[in-house]
């Protein structure tokens, strides 16, 4: 069985490029976040194919995964970085990253983190307040910085159709600036002499069904640019969907593409993909502590958890369950849940899988994305490993923490 270009069973074994997953767990046991370097980078590439004719620049959005060999790899193929705080900054920096490759975007920058941006020099600061140019304007004249090319953050007042809390260009988000704010601005530019007004940002949701909403807003956006024919550059943000179901079908980059291309005529286009990226690069491994069977159910309890990996508790995220060995034979249905104590601790509810037992290890799919970063230390539980796959090599990216870890700042 074959999950895409880099996951599939191997002689029943489910494998990562060419490294049997258990190999790995064997070293560095579970759980256990495994990615595939050459996944990302065939994603990253389609995703430039398809934006090709718009000549599309990549920002790779950090906030999906932060993982330092995986930035570096992304870098080493040519992407920008999206990143949304100081600190992000900071990684993609350590990372390698160009600073003029960097935008810098987020609702509350303080003063300190762009004082940063601005030190480093950073390409682009989307900005989503009129306060924060206040700021920019400031910090640019006392680092005595050439001007602060700015793209403002519209708020196109559409609804997104994705999870309530992935959208975030309806009017009642606290995301970007409405169009009246920003004609506001640009009507008087030179009220921040050390910025330049150079783009507008949109950013309308994540996992985006369809791009009914996205041409809606952009739409709007174009009305808004017309009248400021000197804004030559348009951020479209992320939001590009990917398939978390093995049976589900998605729109595919290129059909986006080719949906927005001819709107975008004249412009130069900027995009911050992040999940489209890195999610169906990654899988979270997890051991079958227990299998009980009460009140007509059969619980799975599993050594990952909403610690690991929170998109089931926060959004009813679905994740598909596989076991490493592949089975054949008759399944059940069960529910998989971690050790934390908590109701929403459920990783997969209602799952049809082969009868699992103490010791038995499984994937949870298409976790790079929003997994590790999203991870905490909630019930004081170290975070898992991160293993980088680069074809039939494979490395510890990032070490399993340890109780003093958890501990380190208190003492
Ligand atoms: N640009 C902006 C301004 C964003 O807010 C986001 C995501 C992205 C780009 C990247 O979006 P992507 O291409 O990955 O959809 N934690 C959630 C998703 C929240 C995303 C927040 N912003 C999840 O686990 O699905």
């Amino acid at each position: 069985m074959v999950f895409n270009s880099s996951i599939r069973y191997l002689d029943q074994r489910l494998t990562v490029d060419e490294v049997d997953i258990e190999a790995i767990i064997d070293e560095v046991g579970t759980p256990a976040y495994v990615y595939s370097l050459a996944r990302m980078r065939r994603n990253f590439h389609r995703l430039r194919a398809a934006f090709a004719p718009m000549s599309a620049r990549l920002h790779f959005s950090v906030k999906a995964n932060g993982n330092l060999d995986i930035l570096r790899a992304l870098n080493a193929v040519g992407a920008g970085f999206d990143c949304v705080s100081g600190g992000e900054i900071y990684r993609v920096t350590q990372a390698g990253a160009d600073a003029d490759d960097i935008v810098f975007a987020g609702v509350g920058k303080t003063r300190a983190e762009l004082a940063y941006a601005i030190k480093n020099g950073v390409g682009w600061i989307n900005a989503e307040n009129v306060g924060e140019l206040s700021h920019i304007d400031q910090l640019a004249g006392k680092a005595n910085s050439k001007a602060v090319r700015v793209a403002l953050r519209l708020n196109p007042e559409v609804t997104a159709h994705t999870h309530p809390y992935m959208a975030t260009g309806h009017g009642a988000a606290k995301f970007g600036m409405t169009t009246d704010v920003i004609r506001g601005l640009l009507d008087k530019p030179q009220a921040y002499p050390r910025i330049r007004f150079a783009g507008i940002h949109m950013h309308i949701g994540s996992q985006l069904a369809d791009s009914d909403a996205t041409l809606a807003a952009l739409d709007k956006l174009l009305a808004l640019t017309k009248d400021y024919p000197w804004i030559r550059t348009i951020n479209l943000g992320g939001g590009l969907p990917v398939a978390y179901r093995f049976n589900e079908t998605i729109t595919p980059p290129d059909q986006v593409a080719e949906q927005l291309s001819y709107r975008l005529e004249g412009y130069d286009l900027l995009l911050e993909p992040g999940r489209a990226i890195v999610a169906d690069a990654g899988l979270l491994v997890a051991e079958v502590l227990y299998v009980k069977r009460q009140a007509g159910q059969t619980i799975v309890v599993v050594d990952a958890s909403m610690s690991e990996l929170i998109r089931p508790a926060l959004y009813g995220a679905h994740h598909e369950i596989v076991p490493l060995r592949q089975m054949e034979g008759d399944t059940e249905t069960a529910q998989v849940v971690g050790p934390v104590c908590e109701s929403a601790d459920v990783l997969g509810a209602d799952r049809e899988l082969p009868p699992l037992k103490p010791g038995d290890k499984v994937a949870l799919m298409t976790a790079g994305a929003y997994g590790m970063t999203m991870a905490s230390n909630y019930n004081a539980r170290p975070r898992p490993p991160e293993v980088v796959v680069d074809g039939d090599r494979w490395l510890v990216s990032r070490r399993r923490e340890k109780y003093e870890d958890v501990l380190r700042y208190e003492i």
